[in-house]
């Protein structure tokens, strides 16, 4: 299949830009996505002239592919062209849900909990022929929107086959493919079964090149292939650090509606001097939420000093809630904020401010007021949320950092960093950035803000897209 049309530059991810909610009336309405891959890859705009392929997630979705034939209208998704692929519901939970998220995401997040997990049997197989169908309707879809010698940016642990499958429907693209999460070491890569790890690597080094956010990720992604494979052929590897939006960010926090929440949240701080910890995650078991309650927990224990003068906004916003485990961790969080609460709380003081319903306005409002941000995941390919409070925060904020996090290779040097299974040391790390002189913590926060900014989406973009032509 060849074709002298279509676009020369495609983009391929499971979440699109958008994806659809239906009203009481009837009516469709599009909202963004959530995350670092949509943050990301929006910012390349409609003027790149770019089709974005992406699969519909939910009922509504689809029924949004069926009125639109699968092109959304552009009104819906700032302009930018998008293409929604129905793929039938029953492969896209099993490759989604079953393999992504419970498998692949577990490998590179190294989250499996021996002895019950993980096991692969008969329902494993039949997820991943389902994997497998997924990713080949992609590369189905990519190879008849490609003009002749397109580039075509693949993302992301979805979609680790579709480079190989899209190279054999058309060898003449240029295809690239795009992890936005770690990579896994290469002894807990091989947790998978081995002809999996093989198809799994084979699948991305189907690609022209294979592109990682940090050089430690890319470099695992290297020893996974020379020692499963012998190495990593033609491909070549890069690495783009995504960076935050800073223009786009500072232009939608300062809008009213950001106001108005930024007025409510300080009601919810109560007294004028309290500090701020501030974290806002998906409800994610990489994140660490947990750990990072118990850090705070211990704060409050070890330096009584500070209770009544900090409040911590633990922005916890739904995620995955199709799987058993994660529905249990957001029931955990919850728990472990309502005990520290119940624990140190006050008539006059909450210690910590809970929300868990996704509010963009109100994540914006907390960067601004963020004395400490909390970034404490046990892994995690970059983590926008550490490149992001630094240049909203209004008194230039401290960072409490994971190594574990993408941010760390760029942040790490003006960030207070800790090992994020250690609760003790995230404590005190704690302590230490609420204590921060304010000259040094100006100082720092200017600092991580310029190395948040340093690639901003739209270069990023436009980065892998010239090595991809080069
Ligand atoms: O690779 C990470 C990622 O794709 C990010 O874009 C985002 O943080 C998250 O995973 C989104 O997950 P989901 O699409 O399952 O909500």
């Amino acid at each position: 299949m060849s074709s002298t049309q279509g676009a020369q530059v495609l983009v391929a991810s499971n979440r699109g830009p958008v994806s659809y909610v239906t009203g009481a009336d009837g009516s469709l309405t599009a909202r963004r996505g959530g995350g670092g891959l949509v943050s990301g890859l929006s910012a390349i705009g409609p003027d790149t002239d770019a089709v974005w392929v992406c699969a519909a997630l939910s009922e509504d979705d689809r029924e949004a592919v069926r009125r639109s034939g699968g092109r959304l209208d552009p009104a819906d998704t700032g302009g930018q062209s998008v293409r929604m692929l129905d793929i039938a519901p029953q492969v896209h939970t099993e490759a989604y849900n079953g393999i992504a998220n419970s498998v692949l995401w577990f490998v590179h997040h190294m989250l499996y909990q021996t002895p019950l997990e993980p096991v692969f049997d008969e329902d494993f197989r039949t997820q991943w022929a389902s994997y497998e169908a997924y990713n080949q309707a992609f590369a189905e879809a990519l190879a008849a929107e490609a003009a002749e010698g397109a580039a075509v940016l693949i993302q992301d642990y979805h979609l680790t086959l579709a480079p190989g499958m899209l190279r054999a429907l058309r060898p003449d693209l240029r295809i690239g493919h795009f992890s936005h999460t770690p990579w896994a070491p290469v002894d807990y890569f091989r947790i998978l079964p081995d002809d999996i790890a093989e198809k799994v690597l084979r699948g991305i080094l189907g690609a022209d090149r294979a592109a990682f956010l940090t050089r430690r990720w890319a470099d695992a992604f290297e020893e996974c292939a020379r020692r499963v494979l012998g190495g990593t052929g033609n491909t070549r590897i890069g690495v783009h650090g995504l960076g935050a939006d800073a223009e786009f960010l500072r232009e939608r926090a300062h809008r009213p509606d950001v106001d108005e929440r930024l007025a409510a949240l300080r009601e919810q701080i109560g007294g004028t001097d309290r500090r701020t910890v501030v974290r806002v995650d998906r409800t994610e078991l990489s994140k660490n939420i947990v750990r990072g309650l118990l850090a705070y927990r211990h704060l409050l224990a070890a330096r009584p000093e500070w209770r009544e003068r900090v409040v911590h906004l633990a922005f916890a916003y739904p995620s995955r809630q199709d799987l058993a485990v994660y529905r249990d961790y957001t029931d955990e969080v919850a728990r472990v904020a309502a005990d520290i609460n119940a624990e140190f709380g006050t008539p006059t003081w909450t210690p910590v401010v809970l929300h868990v319903k996704d509010d963009f306005s109100r994540s914006l409002a907390a960067y601004r007021l963020a004395d400490v941000a909390l970034v404490n995941p046990v892994r995690d390919g970059m983590n926008l949320v550490a490149k992001e409070v630094p240049v909203l925060a209004e008194q230039g904020c401290a960072l409490v950092l994971s190594r574990e996090a993408g941010a760390y290779e760029e942040l790490g040097e003006d960030a207070l960093v800790v090992n994020p299974y250690d609760v003790i040391a995230t404590a005190e790390a704690l302590h230490e950035a609420l204590s921060l002189p304010e000259a040094d913590r100006v100082a720092r926060a200017g600092r991580l803000a310029a190395a948040a900014t340093a690639l901003p989406p739209k270069e990023w973009f436009l980065a892998q897209l010239g090595e991809l032509r080069g």
